[in-house]
């Protein structure tokens, strides 16, 4: 069977169609209309400006779509549209145009957590992992640790109670002057910075960590809970970037933002290092736009090395928004016979709550 999938929760405009054959996803075409260049001059998306670019893309990108996978319409068997979370003007976009089209099409339509969305582009690997799973999805607006008990429900058992680590290297990145999204930037920067110290691995031991004017607090919240704060640290970064500033050293950058990646992956691994004692024998999902942070990707590899487990992240391609890790979620959600109809509204909230199960999409 084939799906297309639609998204435009953020600012990208993404149209893909997958075929699932004997429970194996391929995809078949992939197109993605990013508006990264538009939302570059104002350091951030700007919803109004988001949702009036998906409006002028997602027709043309959905015919992209259907061609490149030499696919008609007639050839579909499922429309799976992001519904939730993201922002709302931009979801409306993919959800009534999705609605659209499958009511004229008398097609089957259903709707798609883009957060399930991003962990759903592992099954697009060569080594897809079958539930029960851990997956840590992060991205631009998440920080969430999962427990996926099935392709559709989830529970969070860790999740970030202000900014989302995307957001904290976006805002840092910003102020060391790189474009939005800076993430890639931040962690091309923190290499050189490990680099001096002979890698990532001496970083505790060296004279950057034990600079006190570099010092920088840990995300990684210490209650018991899998659960972070990156709102502390982005303001330790920005206090620590005004000193500098003020008294007018010139800021060591490498070394900065190698200290300040050091901060967040090490919070991370800490508390993945806990929930996979507490999940005994359950693989890990590594998910979503900051899952291209390559020092992030090695630390986890190394925590689920030394714990035995298997470690699934998707490609780089298919980490950040695109339409094929909504197909391909979607292609589960029907199979749970979760199946939408015209009433079908976006919601900018996120559905999956800390501590409920929720299922289907
Ligand atoms: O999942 P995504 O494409 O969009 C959202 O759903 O938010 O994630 C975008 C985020 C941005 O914050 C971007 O800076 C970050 O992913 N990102 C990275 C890297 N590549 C993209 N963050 C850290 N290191 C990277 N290499
Ligand atoms: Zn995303």
């Amino acid at each position: 069977m084939n799906i297309l999938g639609l998204e435009s929760s953020c600012d990208e405009t993404a149209a893909s169609v997958v075929s699932v054959e004997n429970g194996v996803c391929k995809v078949l075409s992939d197109i993605i209309a990013s508006q990264v260049e538009t939302h570059k001059v104002f350091g951030g998306v700007v919803p109004e400006i988001a949702s009036r670019a998906h409006v002028e893309a997602i027709s043309s990108i959905t015919k992209e779509a259907l061609a490149t996978a030499r696919c008609t319409l007639s050839d579909i068997d499922v429309i799976a549209v992001t519904a939730n979370p993201g922002l709302i003007g931009a979801l409306l976009v993919a959800v009534n145009f999705g609605k659209s089209l499958a009511y004229a099409n008398d097609i089957p339509l259903v709707a798609v957590d883009h957060m399930k969305g991003h962990v759903a582009a592992s099954y697009l690997t060569e080594n897809p992992p079958k539930p029960p799973f851990l997956a840590l999805a992060v991205s631009g607006g998440h920080t969430s640790i999962y427990h996926v008990a099935s392709y559709t429900d989830y529970t969070v058992i860790g999740q970030t109670r202000d900014d989302a680590i995307g957001e904290a290297f976006d805002k840092i990145g910003r102020l060391l002057g790189f474009s939005y999204p800076a993430g890639k930037a931040f962690d091309d920067l923190a290499s050189e910075g490990f680099i001096k110290v002979g890698g990532y691995g001496n970083f505790k031991k060296s004279a950057i960590y034990k600079d006190k004017a570099l010092y920088l607090p840990s995300p990684a919240i210490n209650d018991g809970t899998l659960d972070f704060s990156f709102s502390g640290l982005k303001t330790a970064a920005i206090n620590l970037l005004h000193r500098y500033t003020m008294k007018d050293i010139i800021l060591p950058r490498a070394e900065f933002a190698a200290r300040y990646t050091f901060e967040v992956v090490e919070a991370v691994a800490k508390k993945i290092d806990t929930a996979l004692d507490f999940y005994k024998d359950l693989p890990l999902v590594l998910a979503g736009g900051v899952a291209a942070n390559s020092h992030l990707r090695a630390r986890l590899s190394a925590v689920c090395q030394n714990k035995k487990r298997d470690f699934i992240v998707p490609p780089f391609s298919l980490c950040a928004d695109n339409g094929a890790m909504i197909a391909t979620q979607g292609y589960y959600t029907f199979l749970a016979k979760d199946i939408a109809d015209t009433s079908l509204n976006a919601s900018a909230v996120d559905r999956i709550k800390k501590g409920e199960t929720i299922g289907t999409h």
